[in-house]
């Protein structure tokens, strides 16, 4: 049976490095890694590889993407462990964190979906797994910018 390869997005963050510290031991799967300006430490090899994008930016996704089924031959798994987190009020919070951060966590993921699915879908097997959050549901007073975040984040999976 042939190995699966799981993508895991934002591989230098908190999540991203204890996901990949796991999948790390199992022998069935090849990981593809990605980073954005955090350098990851892990050594490549054969079933491990490294890529950078920023994931707000529609040609290096469609590159990334790319690049990991040239070479791994299919995408079997998506992880994305990249978001950004804002917290503040809204009368102090520029309209542009607002959307960097709409971006980072809306945007990107519906950018991952676009380029993955053909490539799942040509396969008759794929898998996305997005990160939300608690506070999706249960707000936070100065985190209200993430709340609604994670909350698109949630509506968006109906969506793919
Ligand atoms: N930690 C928690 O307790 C918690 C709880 C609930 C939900 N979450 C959610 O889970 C996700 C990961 O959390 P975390 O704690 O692992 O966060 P983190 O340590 O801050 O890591 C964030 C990741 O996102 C990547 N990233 C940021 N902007 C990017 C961009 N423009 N393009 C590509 N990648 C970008 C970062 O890449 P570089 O570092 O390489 O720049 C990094 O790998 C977030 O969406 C967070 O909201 C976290």
């Amino acid at each position: 049976m042939s190995k699966k390869v799981v993508l895991i997005l934002g591989a230098s963050g908190g999540i991203g490095k204890a996901l990949t510290q796991e999948f790390i031991k199992d022998a069935s799967i090849q990981l593809a890694l990605h980073y954005h300006t955090n350098q990851i430490n892990t050594p490549e090899g054969d079933a491990l590889k490294k890529y950078q994008a920023n994931l707000c930016v529609e040609n290096e996704v469609q590159s990334l993407i790319n690049k990991v089924k040239q070479d791994f031959g299919r995408i079997d798994s998506v992880i994305n462990g990249a978001g950004v987190s804002l917290s503040g009020m809204s009368w102090k919070t520029d309209a542009d964190q607002w959307q960097q951060t709409l971006n980072v966590n809306l945007t990107a993921p519906f950018l991952v979906t676009k380029f993955v699915l053909p490539i799942m879908r040509a396969q008759n097997f794929g898998r996305i797994i997005y990160m939300s959050s608690i506070v999706a549901q249960t707000g936070v007073r100065t985190l209200w910018p993430y709340k609604n975040n994670c909350q698109g984040g949630r509506q968006q999976k109906h969506y793919c």
